[in-house]
C-alpha cells in the first residue's frame, strides 16, 4: 500500500535534483539535502526520482552497491551494449572502467600508492607543511585553503609524477576547472566550455609530458607504466594520458577540500579544533569524522548493468543509482548521532573514499597529507579562531570553500 508519505515524494522527488547548479546537491542547500535525505531514508530508502534515477539513502545499500561490479562504472558502454566503450580526454580514465580493463590498469599503479612506498615521502611532506606555515606565522592571520591547504596536495602529487616545478601553477588551474567535467548536468554553458577546454589542455599537456617521459625515463609512476607498454603489457598511449590525468586530478583538490572543509567544520563544531589540540592522538577520527562529515567528494553514483535488487526495489538495466554522502554518510543505523560533529567518534566507516574495487587509490596519502597538515597547524599555532562564515566553490561532486580565514597566535 502506498502511504500519503510516499505518494508526496514520489511526486515531488524528481525536481529536487533538476537544474543548473546541482539542485539540491548544490553545495550551499548542504543543509537542505541532508533534512531532505533523512526523510526519504524514513519513509522511502530506494527512492525512484525519474528519468531512470533512484536515489540511495541507507549506508547498508549503497555499500553493496559500490562493491558489486554488476553496478558499473561505465554509463555508456552499458548503454551502448559495449561499442565505442569510453568517452574523452578524463572520462577515459580507468575511473570510468569496469574490469578486466580496469583491473588490468590498476595493477600498473597500485604499488607506487602502497602505504610502504609513500612512507618515505612524510618527512618531505612536513617540510613542506613548515614552509607553507613559515610565511605565515608571524602574521596572526591566514586563510586556510590559499595560503595551506591549495598549495600541498599539488606539490605532492607533482613530486610523486615528477611533474617540473614551473609547470605546476598552469596545470593546478587547468585541473580545478577540469574537475568541474564530473558535474557536467548541473553546469552552466559558461561553465562547461570552462570545464571542457580545461580537460582538452590538460590532455595536451600530459600528452607532451608522456612523450617525454618515452625519451628520458624516470623512476615515476608513469615511466614504469611506459616500461610495461613497452615491455609488451596491453595498454595504449591514451590510457598512459588518461591515468596522469587522472591522478593529477583526484590527487589534488579533493585533498585542497578535506583539508579545508575539515578546519571549518572543526571550527564550526564545539571546540573541535582545541580538543584536538588538546589531545593530538585523536588525529586519526578527527581526519576520518572530516571525511563523513563534511564529504570533499560529496556524490557517487553507478549504472545497473542487468535487472538488479536493492531492497525491496529492482533497478533496471541502464538505470543510475545516486548514492550522496549527505545521505549514506548520515545514516543513524550506522553512525549513532549522525549529525554530530565529534573528532572522537569511533568506529567511522564512511563511504567517502567509495568502497570495492574502485575504493580510492589515494586514501592513505590524503589522510597523510591530512594528519601532518594538521599536526604541524596545532603544533606551531595556537588560539585559532573563525574569522567569519565560508563561502562554497561552484563544484557540486568535489564540494570546497572558497576561504576559512582564521586568526591565531605563533607557538612559543
Ligand atoms: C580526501 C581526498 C580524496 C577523496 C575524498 C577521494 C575520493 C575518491 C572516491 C570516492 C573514489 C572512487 C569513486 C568510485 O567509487 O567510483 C576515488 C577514486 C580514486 N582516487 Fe581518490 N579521493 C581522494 C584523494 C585522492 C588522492 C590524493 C589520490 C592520489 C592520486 C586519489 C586518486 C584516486 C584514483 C586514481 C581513483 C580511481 C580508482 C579506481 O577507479 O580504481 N584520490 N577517490
Amino acid at each position: 500500500m502506498v502511504t500519503m508519505d510516499q505518494k508526496t515524494l514520489r511526486e515531488t522527488a524528481g525536481q529536487k535534483f533538476l537544474g543548473v547548479g546541482g539542485g539540491i546537491l548544490a553545495p550551499h542547500r548542504a543543509d537542505e539535502a541532508i533534512a531532505f535525505f533523512d526523510e526519504v531514508r524514513r519513509i522511502e530508502p530506494v527512492l525512484y526520482l525519474g528519468e531512470d534515477s533512484w536515489l540511495i539513502t541507507r549506508h547498508e545499500d549503497a555499500r553493496a552497491i559500490l562493491r558489486d561490479t554488476r553496478f558499473s562504472n561505465n554509463e555508456t558502454a552499458v548503454h551502448r551494449d559495449g561499442e565505442e566503450p569510453y568517452g574523452e580526454g578524463f572520462a577515459r580514465s580507468m575511473l570510468f572502467m569496469d574490469p578486466p580493463d580496469h583491473t588490468r590498469l590498476r595493477s600498473l599503479v597500485q604499488q607506487a600508492f602502497a602505504p610502504r612506498r609513500l612512507k618515505s615521502l612524510e618527512d618531505d611532506i612536513e617540510q613542506a607543511v613548515d614552509e607553507l606555515l613559515d610565511a605565515v606565522v608571524d602574521q596572526g592571520r591566514m586563510d586556510v585553503v590559499a595560503d595551506y591547504a591549495r598549495p600541498l596536495p599539488v606539490w605532492v602529487i607533482s613530486s610523486i609524477l615528477d611533474v617540473p616545478e614551473p609547470d605546476r601553477e598552469h596545470i593546478q588551474d587547468l585541473a580545478q576547472d577540469s574537475s568541474l567535467t564530473l558535474d557536467m548536468e548541473y553546469l552552466s554553458n559558461e561553465a562547461t566550455e570552462r570545464a571542457l577546454n580545461a580537460s582538452v589542455a590538460l590532455q595536451d599537456y600530459f600528452r607532451d609530458f608522456v612523450e617525454a617521459r618515452r625519451i628520458s625515463p624516470g623512476d615515476d609512476v608513469l615511466s614504469g607504466m611506459i616500461a610495461a607498454e613497452e615491455s609488451g603489457e596491453v595498454l595504449s598511449n591514451d590510457e598512459i594520458v588518461a591515468m596522469a590525468d587522472l591522478l593529477f586530478v583526484a590527487g589534488h583538490e579533493t585533498t585542497v577540500n578535506l583539508i579545508g572543509n575539515g578546519t571549518r567544520a572543526m571550527l564550526d563544531n564545539e571546540d573541535s579544533l582545541a580538543r584536538l589540540a588538546a589531545n593530538p592522538e585523536l588525529i586519526t577520527s578527527a581526519i576520518e569524522e572530516s571525511l563523513r562529515f563534511a564529504p570533499s567528494v560529496t556524490v557517487n553514483g553507478r549504472t545497473a548493468s542487468m535487472d538488479l535488487a536493492v531492497g525491496d526495489k529492482c533497478i533496471k538495466r541502464g538505470q543510475h543509482v545516486i548514492i550522496p554522502m549527505g545521505a549514506v554518510n548520515r545514516d543513524p543505523e550506522r553512525f549513532p548521532d549522525p549529525h554530530r560533529f565529534d573528532v572522537g567518534r569511533k568506529d567511522n566507516a564512511h563511504l567517502t573514499f567509495s568502497i570495492g574495487p574502485h575504493v580510492c587509490l589515494g586514501a592513505f596519502l590524503a589522510r597523510m597529507e591530512a594528519r601532518i597538515a594538521w599536526r604541524r597547524m596545532l603544533e606551531r599555532i595556537t588560539d585559532i579562531a573563525s574569522l567569519g562564515p565560508s563561502r562554497y566553490r561552484e563544484h557540486v561532486t568535489l564540494r570546497g570553500l572558497e576561504s576559512v580565514d582564521i586568526t591565531f597566535t605563533a607557538a612559543s
